[in-house]
């Protein structure tokens, strides 16, 4: 069938509108129609090339829609439900039943591969192959072709247009706190970084009961919307040392902290802030190779790092409680979002590295 799509063409260029085919589902695939889909940083850094997913390709991974046809075999969703896609793993491996996915094996493989699990690509255009099957998905089109696997059934009485940022940056925020570092209530966090990522964390700091919560940002647009979602101070990092400011604020360093910034300094600042017997989540996703260094004595005397895929969440577990929590109250994540038509792509894109906009959202119409 023919779709309309965001393509990034080429490393460092603007995505291009272009009309392509797409397969028919597969006998595990469900053909969604996307109503819209966020654009996460992670798009931005595979579009530019810092990782290796082959292009021309459809990137995308934060798709809401609904089911428009299912494959032979597939029996989890029906056409007409409303889904929300998220990341693929293998279904198979010990991670992947022991409930940790985004720790499967296959990951790298699967979401940034630009194919399916075999190689095969679902997106032609004249004849020229593209990569498809990003994040199990490629949403940045009029329709996506998901697994069965990576779609979550959502309720029907919920915004389908802003729920897709669930599926990667929100949960990978929320789940970063809730799953990864679950703090006790009572305790303290600092959270480097006060994107659409970072703010999540503090929305789900909030939710678990911690009561020291301190956004780290150079932005004030962005520490100011951290403090009406749940921080009870900020430090602008371009201003003070985040590391000194936080020890002051916690009386020595906070039990956890999350990077969410992919800057090696910013990372350091989170382990050097915390204290003894803290632990320090990385989620900020830097070039391949990128190193951080730290003073061997600050993690020998009793502090740990943990590295983050996806907020450790089991996307159809998960989803569904930040949705009710969301209508609840308690997770306002719709004060992130903003909408974009799809031919605005480059300007949610340009929206999203000033740091404008929190989550675009693309809407199909
Ligand atoms: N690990 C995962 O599974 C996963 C999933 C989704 C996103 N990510 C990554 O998480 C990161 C955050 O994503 P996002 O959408 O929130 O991005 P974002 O760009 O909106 O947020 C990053 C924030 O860091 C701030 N920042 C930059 N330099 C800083 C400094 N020196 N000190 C303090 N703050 C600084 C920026 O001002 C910005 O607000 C990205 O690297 C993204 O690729 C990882
Ligand atoms: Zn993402
Ligand atoms: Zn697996």
């Amino acid at each position: 069938m023919q779709i309309r799509a965001a393509v990034a063409t080429a490393k460092w260029e603007p995505f291009v509108i272009q009309t392509l085919e797409l397969d028919e589902p597969r006998p595990d695939e469900v053909l969604v129609r996307v109503v819209a889909t966020g654009v996460c940083h992670t798009d931005l850094v595979v579009r530019d090339q810092y990782y290796p997913t082959p292009l021309p390709a459809v990137l995308g991974h934060e798709g809401a829609g609904i089911v428009e046809r299912v494959g032979e075999r597939v029996t989890r969703v029906q056409p007409g439900e409303h889904v929300v896609m998220s990341f693929l793993t293998c279904g198979a491996c010990s991670a992947c039943h022991e409930g940790q996915p985004g720790q499967c094996p296959e990951f790298f493989a699967l979401n940034f591969g630009g194919a399916r699990g075999d190689h095969s690509q679902a997106l032609r255009q004249d004849g020229q192959v593209l990569s498809s099957h990003f994040f199990g998905q490629s949403s940045f089109g009029t329709y996506a072709l998901a697994n069965e696997r990576n779609v979550v059934k959502v309720p029907r009485d919920v915004p389908l247009e802003m729920l897709g940022p669930l599926g990667c940056g929100i949960q990978t925020g929320a789940g970063g706190v809730m799953n990864s570092l679950h703090p006790r209530a009572g305790t303290s966090i600092a959270v480097f970084g006060a994107g659409s990522v970072g703010l999540s964390a503090v929305m789900a700091a909030r939710v678990v009961g911690c009561t020291t919560i301190i956004a780290v940002d150079t932005k004030p647009n962005r520490l100011e919307l951290a403090q009406e979602l749940g921080a009870t101070h900020v430090v602008n990092a371009a201003e003070s040392n985040a590391v000194e400011a936080i020890q002051s604020i916690t009386d020595g360093g906070a039990n956890y902290s999350l990077e969410t910034t992919a800057v090696p300094a910013v990372f350091r600042q989170a382990v050097d802030a915390l204290q003894v017997r803290g632990l320090c989540g990385l989620i900020g996703a830097a070039p391949l190779g990128t190193e951080a260094t730290f003073d061997m004595n600050t993690l020998l005397f009793g502090r740990a790092i943990k590295g983050i895929v996806e907020g450790d969440s089991v996307p159809d577990v998960f989803i569904p409680r930040l949705i009710e929590l969301y209508r609840q109250g308690r997770f306002p994540f719709d004060r992130l979002i903003r909408f974009y038509d799809l031919d605005q792509v480059n300007q949610a894109a340009e929206d999203s590295l000033t740091g404008i906009t929190l989550k675009p959202v693309l809407r199909m119409q």
